[in-house]
């Protein structure tokens, strides 16, 4: 039975070869390959080697070489069919049962690739003979060499209407297959096939094998509809699986270490002519997820090239999006965004190897650009933005598939995000400017960033943060109500407390108001009972804070703080709610302190401790708002 090469080729990159040998010799890798001892001759120094990018063998001593099928076909006495058996069924691939249709498939698909084939052939010698003059002229005005020109293939098709059909033909290729090729068109309405590819300068696309299976057509003439015109989708030739000068840059980009992508056919045969040959361009659309796996085949980290233009950077943006939820451990993306005006063609041209080498050594990582597009322009001057640009990054993040690589982008843009939120205190200065940004000619650059943020300026945080809002005010103002209260009613708890009680620190006006006259009376050596009292504030403007605090509701329930509460009681619920107001109000003083020292100097160590003082002082805060009413606890009790 014929096996396909499809499927052979399959079969063969379902399995690193090294993992299949290193099950039967003892590897040691050096460099991008694999040595060990040569199970089919006996030696005493490995010159056995095994090349996983290319899927080979090969040993210096006896000349063994061969495929993973070779391998399990020599050192296990397999026989060709049994060796592949072996090695589906490890796979988990099923054997192709041959039908009729599917030897018959075969044979069609070989009778087209030979078709193409033929195709490139003669669009080739076009180019060379007279009716290809202005085409030759064209591209050898573009600065390609005569080899360059071989080496990919390039032809004319002519103007004419059928003449790669008459041409073809004539040399025995069915119009069949030049119409299942897409090289003819036959029109739906019937009437006779012709070229679809007229006066246009022709690139051959191939196969990760170098077998013809499609075309690019450049238009030569100004008024031709398209720029390029591809191949349509056919048997042979799916856009998305296929990378422009993929069979080439699949060796160099081994050898280099590195697979660049650039936008046009133009770019790639440039950069092949100038020595990088590891260059590969989709076919007219955006990267699909096919690509980017195949493109990780080649390389951990291909570079992605583009335009410096507005659609050059929606290409980036895109690509980085079908590339998030796919990255795996080692495996990423970089980018290059040319200089203004150039493409890889124009700046190899014009500059050399080098200078495209100096970019892909600059190329920016996909966590850069991935930031610069969730929050290059979006605005972070409110916590609501700022909570809202957070949701949206972390909303994003949760793409990326691999858990490990999800993680750890997840703790990369936290501390960009405080990197971003962090107001700067010198303008312009060198902790000013750590915002990046991508920038045309050479990656992402260091730029300064532009006026502070209102919130950025110094201080800022105060206006943003709890010291307006002031939440604290709820539960302590409540308990100066209560103090208040209780020391309204109880007045004689001056006389052992009135240190104390001048000392506190009361946020309400007219409490204050209160407190001061109480302490005037005790200073003043009067009489300390609720009936003094009520005679010291009448008539002053103390008095009105004083009714609206007996009105008070909030505070009805805090017997101990009211006129027929024993004085005994009435103190002791006096001390445990100032010493509860001293704790929450130092805390309040320690969260303030910490938030001001904070803001002034943006230190993650100042940072921790702003946190943790917000921490201590919610926690007293949400203990007070818990306790309903005041439960008198009969247990001694102690100031400090
Ligand atoms: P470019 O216009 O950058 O092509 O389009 P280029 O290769 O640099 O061509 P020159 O330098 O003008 O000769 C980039 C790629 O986009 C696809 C082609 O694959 C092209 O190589 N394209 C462009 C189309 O498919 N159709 C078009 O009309 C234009
Ligand atoms: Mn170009």
């Amino acid at each position: 039975m014929a096996l396909s090469p499809q499927f052979l080729d399959e079969l063969k990159h379902r399995f690193t070869l090294s993992d299949v040998v290193g099950r039967q010799v003892k590897l040691v890798r050096a460099g991008r390959e694999h040595q060990g001892l040569c199970p089919f001759h006996n030696e005493k120094t490995p010159s056995f080697t095994v090349n996983d990018q290319k899927g080979f063998y090969h040993c210096f001593g006896c000349g063994a070489h061969g495929s993973v099928i070779d391998f399990v076909m020599g050192t296990q006495g397999m026989e060709f069919m049994e060796a592949i058996e072996m090695l589906a069924g490890e796979a988990g691939m099923e054997m192709p049962r041959q039908t009729p249709e599917q030897i018959e498939r075969d044979k069609k698909r070989g009778t087209l690739s030979d078709a193409m084939d033929a195709v490139a052939k003669w669009y080739a010698a076009q180019l060379k003979g007279q009716i290809g003059r202005a085409a030759y002229d064209y591209i050898k005005g573009r600065g390609l060499t005569d080899e360059t020109i071989e080496r990919f293939g390039l032809g004319y098709a002519p103007a004419a209407r059928t003449s790669l059909k008459d041409a073809l033909i004539a040399r025995g290729v069915g119009e069949d297959q030049l119409i299942e090729t897409g090289m003819l068109i036959k029109p739906e309405g019937g009437g006779a096939s012709y070229d679809r590819f007229r006066d246009r300068l022709m690139f051959p696309i191939t196969d990760r094998q170098g077998r013809v299976i499609a075309f690019g057509g450049r238009a030569l003439s100004a008024d031709a509809k398209a720029k390029y015109l591809n191949s349509p989708e056919t048997t042979l030739f799916h856009k998305g699986a296929t990378l422009y000068n993929w069979a080439n840059a699949r060796a160099a980009s081994y050898d280099a270490g590195q697979v660049m992508v650039v936008e046009g056919y133009m770019d790639v045969i440039a950069l092949a002519q100038y020595g990088i040959d590891y260059a590969v361009a989709p076919l007219g659309t955006a990267l699909t997820e096919e690509q980017i796996s195949h493109l990780w085949q080649m390389a951990d980290e291909p570079i992605l090239s583009f335009d410096g233009d507005n659609a050059g950077m929606r290409a980036a943006s895109r690509a980085v999006e079908r590339a998030l939820p796919m990255l795996k451990p080692g495996k990423s993306l970089r980018f290059i965004i040319m200089p203004e005006g150039d493409d890889p063609d124009s700046l190899v041209q014009r500059e050399g190897k080098h200078a495209i080498e100096k970019l892909i050594d600059n190329a920016d990582p996909l966590v850069n650009v991935l930031w610069r597009n969730l929050t290059e322009g979006v605005p972070v001057d409110t916590p609501e933005r700022r909570a809202g640009l957070e949701k949206k990054i972390f909303g994003v993040l949760s793409e990326i598939e691999d858990e490990n690589v999800k993680k750890l982008y997840q703790t990369e843009f936290r501390n960009r995000i405080w990197e971003l939120f962090r107001p700067q205190k010198k303008q312009g200065g060198a902790s000013a400017g750590s915002q990046r940004s991508f920038q045309k000619g050479g990656g992402f650059q260091r730029k300064p960033s532009g006026p502070l943020q209102p919130w950025q300026q110094s201080g800022g945080l105060k206006h943003t943060s709890f010291a307006q809002g002031d939440k604290a005010r709820p539960v302590t103002d409540r308990m100066e109500k209560v103090i208040l209260l209780t020391l309204v009613h109880h007045p004689e708890i001056l006389i052992k407390h009135e240190e104390l009680v001048a000392s506190l620190e009361l946020s309400t006006t007219g409490l204050d108001g209160i407190r001061n006259a109480l302490l005037e009376m005790a200073a003043a050596g009067e009489t300390l009972d609720h009936e003094a009292v009520i005679t010291h504030l009448q008539g002053r403007p103390e008095m009105a804070a004083l009714e609206k605090l007996l009105s008070d509701r909030a505070i009805r329930d805090d017997w101990f703080a009211w006129g027929d509460a024993a004085l005994s009681d009435a103190l002791t619920g006096f001390e445990h709610i100032v010493s509860r107001f001293q704790h929450i109000t130092a805390a309040k003083a320690a969260y303030e302190q910490a938030e001001a020292e904070f803001a002034a100097e943006m230190t993650e160590e100042n940072r921790d401790r702003f946190i943790a003082a917000q921490e201590a002082f919610r926690a007293l805060e949400e203990k007070e708002a818990d306790k309903e009413g005041y439960r008198l606890e009969s247990g001694r009790f102690s100031f400090n």
